[in-house]
């Protein structure tokens, strides 16, 4: 396995996401409604994964990065949950998983790592081969606004106290390269954003079927507008076809 950008962040991670809470909830919601195991791809640190364990929802979690794992193993352990919390290093495009289950997920944008159709497409088939009928897949995704380019574009923003990041939003190639540091070190990665049309065209050509589509994760409707100018996040949800 190739070393993953994240390994060098790994420690650096939680106090870097700190903020990002509002999407916990609804995986747990989600997880509670299909019942275990659920299989959260890129499952990184177990932020998602350890409060759905709690819930009592035991977790298939795969990663390419060794140290967002041992981090998610440790957390799994100090919460009590370890029992619930399965972790396998492996590559989202071809999951480590021959169980099939009713909900894969792949919170916090994690999608957004491949850079290309067919990796994309990779990725979903291999998604759908890991369902049951009328199984879901639940990942939210974004593309950025005007707004969040100009205000961010080649900044060093501190996002956390001593955590440092700055985006380079190239618009024309649809790519972020995302830098973050603190005093010890930082890692750069680039990310690659798509519009909901053309995540669903995606979905429905690996087989996928849309049910829901959501603005925000308190389920408002996605209100859309112009594609690429959306403002910062969405979420979609994909029921599989029988
Ligand atoms: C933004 S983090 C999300 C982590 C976690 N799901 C959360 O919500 O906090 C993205 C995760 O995806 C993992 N990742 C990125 N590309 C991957 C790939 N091709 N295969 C497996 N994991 C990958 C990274 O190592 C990282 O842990």
């Amino acid at each position: 396995m190739p070393v993953s950008s994240y390994d060098a962040i790994a420690t650096l991670y939680d106090p870097w996401s700190r903020s990002v809470t509002e999407d916990v909830d609804f995986y747990v919601a989600q997880a509670r409604k299909a019942g275990g195991p659920v299989v959260e791809l890129g499952v990184g640190t177990g932020r998602i994964a350890v409060p759905v364990a709690k819930a009592g929802v035991h977790v298939i979690g795969v990663d390419d990065s060794e140290g967002m794992l041992g981090l998610c193993r440790a957390r799994a352990e100090e919460a009590g949950v370890s029992d619930l919390v399965e972790l396998r290093l492996g590559d989202l495009r071809r999951p480590p998983v021959r169980e099939t289950v009713r909900l894969v997920t792949c919170p916090f944008r994690a999608l957004l790592h491949l850079r290309s159709d067919e990796e994309r497409l990779d990725a979903l088939r291999a998604v759908y081969r890991l369902l049951v009928p009328g199984g879901r897949f639940v990942f939210d995704v974004f593309a950025p606004s005007m707004e969040d380019v100009e205000e961010t574009n080649g900044r060093w923003i501190e996002r956390e106290p001593g955590i440092w990041e700055r985006a380079d939003w190239d618009e024309a190639t649809r790519t972020l390269t995302l830098s973050v540091r603190d005093d010890d070190g930082g890692s750069t990665m680039v990310l690659g954003w798509l519009g909901v049309h053309e995540w669903r065209g995606l979905l429905e050509r690996a087989g996928f079927e849309l049910d829901a589509l959501y603005g925000w994760f308190d389920r408002r409707p996605y209100a859309g507008g112009e594609v690429f100018r959306d403002r910062a996040w969405q979420w979609t949800s994909a029921t599989c076809r029988l």
